[in-house]
């Protein structure tokens, strides 16, 4: 499969850089539009994205055909997203974390225990025109944020059972590739082990790792639930993923196609939040019933006191994530009753 991967992603690329675009781009006469993205045929972004490919085919599809390669085909996160930075593909839908290094106002999401309620997380991220501020921010690195999906919340699993803190003294845990979430691990007491998504189930299994954190279908999608049976409920991060754009790619529309390809994405976001809490549930009964994974409720007050600092060290450090900051606890406190606090 690793093969396969890689001398896809190297066709592409080749075709790309010696500009050979158009034989590889077009169909027909049509423009090929390529999305790369992690996850599996039946996750909620695949669906949205197929919601996606079908308004923009529907409504200017004598010009372009819009083809998805779910599974890291094209290359994990972070490959993926150098593709789109080039043009060799034109979408990928990342994760934040993946995004800190082009543009480090992205180290906001992966701040422990930021959003207080789902709620103020949607409002948040549905608020198109405060997020364009932040989805301009890698035009430098040459592509943008079209959109945001729902990632859920993420917790902690493991191949043994973690009920408090203390639990992940010494665990070694698997984490996004960003600085911002090994320091949250380590702020956590854990020894984090940063790697891509696709490498995840193969590590636990061979005892390179003891757990990961994700939400609740990386145990049935990516079938984490197999080789770890216990998954405990801290709550810890609520992480959009998001669909990039190559910019040039975008700047190159007319103001009417690029009406369509953001009215697709908008489309997209709101198909893949339909499908969100249904498929959570449904992992989580799966997981409960087939793979014997056991779901642990936790104190979270003790997982939050364990990182209590480190939102004050993440704004020292990094000054530009005051402002987003700022602009999410003015939304969480709209919907922190008064009973919680
Ligand atoms: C989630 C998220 C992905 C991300 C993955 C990860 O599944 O949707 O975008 O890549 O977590 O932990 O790497």
């Amino acid at each position: 499969m690793k093969g396969l991967k890689t001398i896809l992603a190297a066709t592409i690329c080749v075709a790309a850089v010696v500009g050979l675009s158009g034989c590889s781009s077009s169909n027909g006469g049509k423009r090929i539009v390529r999305i790369s993205h992690a996850q599996s045929e039946t996750h909620p972004e695949h669906l949205g994205l197929l919601k996606f490919k079908e308004y923009v085919e529907e409504n200017l599809g004598d010009k372009y055909e819009v083809q998805i390669f779910p599974n890291e085909i094209l290359g994990a996160a972070q490959k993926a997203i150098e593709l789109t930075q080039t043009g060799a593909i034109d979408f990928v839908v990342a994760g934040t974390a993946n995004l800190e290094t082009f543009a480090d106002v992205y180290e906001i999401f992966s701040m422990p225990y930021l959003f207080t309620s789902e709620e103020a997380y949607h409002e948040v991220m549905n608020d198109t025109d405060y997020m364009n501020t932040v989805y301009e921010s890698t035009d430098e690195a040459g592509f943008r944020v079209l959109t945001w999906y729902n990632a859920g919340t993420r917790n902690f699993y493991a191949t043994k059972p973690i009920n408090t803190p203390d639990d992940l003294k010494g665990l070694k845990m698997r984490v996004q590739q960003s600085p911002a979430s090994v320091n949250m691990a380590k702020a956590f007491g854990a020894a984090a082990s940063p790697m891509s998504f696709g490498e995840v189930y193969t590590a636990i299994q061979q005892g390179v790792i003891d757990g990961a954190e994700n939400n609740e279908l990386a145990l049935t999608n990516n079938k984490h639930g197999e080789v770890a049976k216990y998954y405990s409920y801290n709550k810890h991060q609520m992480v959009p993923d998001m669909l990039i754009a190559n910019l040039k790619f975008l700047n190159g529309l007319s103001d009417e196609e690029r009406e369509v390809f953001e009215e697709a994405a908008r489309l997209s976001t709101e198909v893949e939040l339909d499908n969100w809490d249904e498929q959570v549930e449904e992992a989580k009964k799966i997981a409960q019933e087939d793979m014997g994974v056991e779901f642990i409720d936790v104190d979270v007050e003790l997982f939050k006191e364990k990182v209590a600092e480190v939102q004050q060290d993440m704004l020292d450090e990094n000054p530009n994530i005051q402002e987003t900051y700022d602009h999410i606890q003015e939304v969480n406190a709209k919907y922190t009753t008064e009973e919680a606090e």
